[in-house]
């Protein structure tokens, strides 16, 4: 992924089966949807199409989006979280981009990444030469190549798992991974940048080949809109939320400022109370909090999850990355193709 895409919304949904017999006949079954962030506002989306509508949305902040969020900077909107709609124009459509380009028509530019053979410069500056850095691009497409036919021969239970630096070694034999500065500037453009963690720690059967872009196409759209990327999780929640003109949602089944501290279940199902010792009772719940957030254990499950879930929770990292924005007083860069990528000559 580019930094914090649609993929950003990476979350964890855990359903909590209760009994069915449980299950009130009239209204059908009793939801609470843990979070308003992108996944939580789908699920209700999804249930609502469904016939389930005996909802409740508890969201910890004052808003709906979660990480997908707008920040006044400079006296324009910056995104604190997602900012680029992942895999567009390949044979499957991307269910946001239709939304964000069509419905929405909210301002947005694909990112040009194709001539970074021109583009990556010394420390002292000045470029490398196109031809010495395409040799190297394709030395480590290479070797990325090997470690597509290894990903594809794991067991899918991922228990053969390993690192995209122990395929690196595999298919190199360099014991520390790339290491020449070209060649460790790649890496982190491949790598580093794409997953906001080390090669060393980031799974290769989950990210060669990575499904949204084989499934949704290779490039990335950057949104760039006032309204906010924001604005597709409020356009999704007001087709089953109640809203008002200006598009806020007032619907009573969104619970703003709801801090979820514990979840209790058993059979005849599932109690969830909060910091304002406020309790829920419902039949089902779906927890959509990030993954930094069920690792946190701010959330008491009782009883506690199961082993075989407690340990996918933990299997990940929460990758974070830290945006920099900065305001200069008029614009200095040319027209046209800008360069995307400063990359710079000496280690990373
Ligand atoms: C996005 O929408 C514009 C305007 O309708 C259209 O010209 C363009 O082809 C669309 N982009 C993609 C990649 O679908």
């Amino acid at each position: 992924m580019t930094p914090t895409g649609a993929t950003a919304a990476l979350v964890l949904a855990v359903l909590t089966l209760a009994h069915h017999a449980s299950l009130a006949a009239a209204g059908g079954p009793r939801v609470i949807i843990v979070g308003a962030g992108m996944s939580g506002i789908s699920a209700g989306k999804r249930l609502s199409e469904a016939g389930i509508t005996d909802l409740v949305i508890l969201e910890a902040t004052d808003h709906v989006g979660g990480r997908m969020h707008k920040r006044d900077f400079g006296g324009i909107s910056v995104e604190m979280g997602a900012n680029w709609v992942e895999g567009v124009n390949g044979g499957k459509m991307n269910p946001i981009w239709p939304i964000v380009n069509s419905t929405l028509k909210l301002t947005n530019f694909r990112s040009d990444f194709d001539d970074l053979a021109s583009n990556v410069y010394r420390e002292k500056g000045g470029v490398y030469k196109k031809a010495y850095v395409q040799k190297r691009i394709d030395l480590s497409d290479k070797v990325q190549e090997g470690g597509e036919e290894h990903s594809a021969k794991l067991h899918l239970s991922g228990q053969d798992d390993m690192s995209i630096l122990a395929m690196q070694r595999l298919n190199d034999h360099l014991p520390n991974g790339p290491s020449a500065a070209v060649d460790m500037i790649l890496d982190y453009f491949k790598y580093d940048y794409e997953f906001a963690e080390p090669p060393r720690v980031t799974s290769l059967q989950n990210t060669i080949p990575l499904a949204t872009f084989n499934d949704f196409g290779d490039d990335v759209y950057f949104v760039a809109d006032q309204r906010g990327y924001e604005a597709v999780v409020y356009h999704l929640a007001g087709q089953y939320l109640k809203a008002d003109k200006s598009g806020g949602i007032i619907d009573p089944r969104l619970q703003l400022n709801k801090v979820v501290r514990e979840i209790s279940y058993s059979g005849s199902g599932v109690r969830v109370e909060t910091e304002d010792n406020k309790v829920y009772k419902a039949d089902y719940v779906m927890v959509s909090t990030s993954l930094g957030v069920l690792q946190s254990d701010l959330i008491k499950f009782e009883p506690q999850l199961p082993t075989w879930k407690v340990l996918s929770i933990y299997q990940f990292d929460m990758a974070v990355y830290t945006k920099i924005f900065v305001k200069f007083p008029k614009k200095f860069w040319p027209e046209g193709k800008v360069l995307m990528e400063l990359l710079r000559g000496s280690g990373v």
